[in-house]
């Protein structure tokens, strides 16, 4: 299409994976998700460039490296290989792949810095911070581990215990080492630099809710925005992996800072390569569209921090951002143990992308609800949807047209009314497809399928072609069946990339654009029927889950450090557990805590009375999903005055940490109240 005065230019990213791991079929949610939404865009013929990189720096990366005997360069090139041949391989379409460690990058994360420090809004101060002596570093909260002071568990981060929830400074962990070394941290002073958020409170107050974000995202930063934005250290020192901060040897800009920046030295150097201009799409009064496609849980870093130091820095901001939910296997947080932990790379060795592509169209919305992959359903959802109702098409009418008619739709129709149809719900389709309602926009594509099929059954070519007379209405039922079929490809386009080519081959046709669903094809010729797609067979499902299963090693002497399974604790008297009062709980609300990164706030009904317990099972869960629940309590543990309130007992759950937190819930029929024996 040539540029026309409708035609849109749009700039789309997603998060950037971090360059020291593989990429999950987690992580394909939100690639799936955008890739859709560009198809869809191009496919209209707007300008729509799809550009990512890897998040390429900091200390994970840095020991990864270390520990892998290799430099960081090494590593991050090996893992971005891996993660572009991943990403093609799934159909995801970026237009520039790049690297935040990159020419490009530095010079962008140099000149924001350097505009905000000369617009006023960076500010130092010197700060005491754990440092490991022997590594000779300073320590992040996650690489010092220590015994919690509230509980006494063992083998807690420094900044909060996931036994019991408390939160605290990593100076008051009772016996501190290095993760890295093993060595008792000491705190050391240094000086760091801030970029003053708070300068932009005003301005992200507006525009938090000018419908940039949802509603739902917006509503969370309000938290934020009201407490009062503090300053945020955007400097770390040396050794640090990452760019130096121009007017601080030894300072480095955090990995947090240069991320997102990372998306306009992706997008400059896709300019560079294509010979467009930079400017004319991140100028403060761009006509172009900017859209970030992100993960809930890192809504503040683009929508607070980001959106301030583009802004800060002269740079346009961004049209909107989009948050996705996660995903769940099987109504469960993805597990090592149960093999639901599964890499795309696995999949890929199994199964057909497009199925995992249709499938998560199927599922997602444009809210931040999670989404779950339901194995059996994935099944029988993608053997009924594409094989059973849309190939189907072609192959029951392909075979008439190609034996009886020398492969030669009819020259015309009488009646192609249901082509029409096709073409009136497409608009409403499209609107979906904009709007980010992908699961709404695939029922309805299945039900046109629906129609195809049952106009083929009532035509029954099969039983007329038996008749010489019938020979016309039967060329015409499969054309129009065909036509059909060429629709629903169209329709489908976005999420089914590769079915489409090969769809493209049998009709006979150039690539199929939007604007192509109303030139029905007639007098002209088709190719020979080959199977376009093939059903998901149980075995393959299998192979999967077996292939990503890693079963913790049962070493009994081993530290809670070495292994998942930690060692069974000192043998308690039957009178010590009939102290414990465990109550069935009907959590009433579940709410997360501001500040406090990993507790979530929950009001549990114990029949009798209601209670306020903190459980630092933020990561494990969103709140909204464990309203209504009902779960496990010990009663009467005594109340403990923690910084964010007191908590009045605690909730049994299971797991090692992190994302990995299981909380226990009664059978159904169990009343909150009831006590546990
Ligand atoms: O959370 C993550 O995986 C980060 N690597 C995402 C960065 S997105 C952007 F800011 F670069
Ligand atoms: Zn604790």
């Amino acid at each position: 299409m040539s540029p026309s005065s409708s035609q849109r230019k749009i700039v789309v990213t997603s998060a950037l994976p971090y360059a020291n791991g593989p990429i999950h079929i987690g992580h394909m949610v939100e690639y799936t998700q955008t890739d859709i939404w560009v198809r869809f865009q191009k496919m209209q013929g707007h300008e729509c460039i799809y550009v990512c990189a890897d998040d390429a720096h900091g200390t994970p990366i840095m020991l990864s490296a270390q520990a892998a005997g290799i430099t960081p360069q090494q590593l991050i090139d090996r893992v971005k290989q891996e993660h572009e041949q991943d990403f093609a391989d799934f159909g995801v379409g970026f237009d520039n792949f790049y690297s935040t460690h990159s020419e490009e990058n530095k010079y962008f994360a140099t000149t924001i810095y350097q505009r905000l420090r000369d617009g006023g809004h960076i500010a130092t101060r010197t700060i005491s911070q754990s440092y490991d002596p022997k590594a000779e570093m300073f320590l992040p909260d996650r690489f010092i581990k220590g015994t919690c002071p509230n509980c006494g568990a063992e083998d807690q981060y420094g900044d909060n215990c996931e036994v019991c929830g408390a939160t605290y400074d990593p100076t008051e962990l009772k016996n501190p080492r290095s993760v890295v070394t093993g060595e008792t941290p000491i705190e050391k002073d240094s000086e760091q630099y801030f970029f003053k958020l708070g300068d932009f409170s005003d301005m992200l107050k507006e525009w938090t809710r000018a419908g940039h974000i949802q509603k739902e995202i917006a509503n969370k930063m309000d938290e934020w925005l009201e407490d009062g934005l503090r300053d945020w250290d955007i400097s770390r020192n040396a050794p640090y992996w990452g760019f130096e901060i121009p007017d601080a040897p030894g300072k480095y800009f955090y990995v947090w800072m240069d991320a997102p920046i990372g998306y306009l030295a992706s997008f400059k150097n896709w300019c560079d390569r294509t010979g467009h201009d930079f400017d004319e799409y991140w100028k403060p009064d761009s006509k172009a569209e900017l859209y970030h496609f992100i993960g809930k849980d890192i809504a503040r870093f683009h929508t607070l921090f980001f959106p301030a130091m583009l802004y800060g820095a002269g740079f346009r901001m961004p049209t909107a951002v989009y948050c996705h939910g996660f995903l769940t296997v099987d109504g469960q947080k993805m597990s090592k143990s149960r093999g639901t932990n599964i890499k795309a790379r696995t999949y890929l060795d199994h199964l057909n992308p497009e199925y995992l592509r249709y499938y998560f169209a199927a599922k997602l919305g444009s809210g931040i609800e999670d989404i779950d992959l339901n194995l059996h359903d994935f099944m029988s959802r993608v053997n009924s949807d594409l094989v059973g109702k849309v190939v189907n098409i072609a192959s029951r009418c392909a075979g008439f047209i190609v034996k009886k008619f020398d492969g030669k739709l009819s020259d015309s129709v009488a009646d192609n009314s249901l082509n029409e149809k096709f073409l009136t719900a497409a608009k409403t389709i499209a609107k979906d497809y904009e709007d980010r309602e992908f699961a709404k926009a695939m029922r309805e594509i299945m039900a046109l399928a629906d129609l195809a099929n049952q106009y083929i059954d009532e035509q029954e070519p099969w039983v007329r072609i038996k008749d010489e007379a019938q020979q016309q209405n039967v060329q015409d039922t499969c054309s129009i069946g065909i036509n059909c079929f060429r629709q629903l490809i169209i329709l489908l386009k976005p999420v089914l990339p590769k079915l489409a080519a090969q769809a493209e081959t049998f009709l006979n046709v150039e690539p199929l654009r939007w604007a192509d669903l109303d030139n029905h094809l007639l007098g002209h010729t088709i190719n020979k029927f080959k199977p376009l797609m093939t059903r998901i067979e149980q075995d393959k499902i299998d192979a999967i889950i077996e292939a990503s299963k890693e079963v913790a090693e049962h070493k009994p002497q081993a530290s809670p450090a070495d292994s998942n399974i930690e060692p069974i604790a000192d043998e308690i008297s039957i009178d010590d557990f009939a102290k414990l009062d465990l109550r069935v709980a009907r959590i009433v609300e579940a709410k997360a805590v501001k500040k406090a990164d990993k507790l979530l706030q929950l009001t549990l009904d114990i029949g009798c009375e209601q209670r306020n317990v903190f459980a630092g099972i933020k990561a494990a869960y969103d709140p909204q999903d464990l309203q209504g629940k009902l779960t496990v309590m010990v009663a009467n543990l005594a109340p403990r005055k923690m910084r964010f309130g007191v908590s009045e007992g605690m909730v049994l759950a299971a797991g090692p940490g992190g994302k990995e937190i299981y909380i226990l819930s009664p059978d159904d029929g169990a009343k909150p109240g009831m006590r546990i024996k």
